[in-house]
């Protein structure tokens, strides 16, 4: 389990997976992802399947924030694509449960995922994709320090029209000094 002050990511449970299936049909979840047809509790367990047999690293972990008493389930995140020799890998996050957005809740996790990277996996890259639409994630991203790489023009088609998909990163050195205060 990794903790934050008022977030914990945690291992996936079986439980939870049709809470994902539930925050996958909300159509404003839906637009910051790649996820165009309705999605079924039997497709959500095959992905649990396949998950679970990939490196542990890059297992997706369910997001919990501490409320009252209770821990509540918001979304997901993680980190894919672990490439060993450059040591980079990609960052994912969707909060499904939408009156959670707006409370920092998504920068926080952002945050907690990027020390994980940095401090216990010894990463020396995070990147992400983010369409060019999703001004949250991406006021998100910058926030914290992630720099735009560049742009996959027309990289998707959504809602009848094509939207560029923006490249972020941000280096180890970058993150430390940001931690240091000198970012
Ligand atoms: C993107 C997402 C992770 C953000 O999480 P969140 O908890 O709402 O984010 P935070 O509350 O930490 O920060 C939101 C920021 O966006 C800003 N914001 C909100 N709406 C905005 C808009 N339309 N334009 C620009 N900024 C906006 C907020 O003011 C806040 O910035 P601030 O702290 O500088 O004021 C969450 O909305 C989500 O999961 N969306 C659906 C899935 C998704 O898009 N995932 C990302 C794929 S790349």
């Amino acid at each position: 389990m990794i903790f934050g002050e008022r977030i914990r990511l945690r291992a996936v449970e079986r439980e939870d997976l049709p809470r994902f299936v539930e925050w996958f049909q909300d159509p404003e979840v839906r637009a910051g992802i790649s996820l165009f047809m309705p999605m079924s509790l039997v497709e959500e367990e095959q992905w649990y399947e396949e998950m679970l047999k990939q490196d542990p690293i890059e297992h997706t972990l369910s997001i919990d924030v501490h409320q009252g008493e209770e821990w509540t389930h918001i979304g997901g995140c993680g980190l894919f694509d672990f490439e060993p020799q450059s040591r980079r890998m990609e960052l994912g996050i969707i909060i499904g449960e939408r009156s959670s957005w707006d409370q920092g809740f998504g920068t926080d996790v952002v945050r907690m995922l990027l020390r994980h990277a940095f401090e216990t996996l010894n990463l020396n890259r995070v990147a992400l994709r983010v369409f060019e639409t999703n001004l949250r994630a991406i006021q998100v991203y910058k926030k914290i320090g992630f720099i735009e790489d560049g742009r996959l023009r027309q990289d998707h088609f959504i809602d009848g029209q094509y939207i560029d998909v923006v490249i972020m990163s941000i280096l180890c050195a970058e993150w430390k000094s940001i931690e240091k205060g000198e970012g």
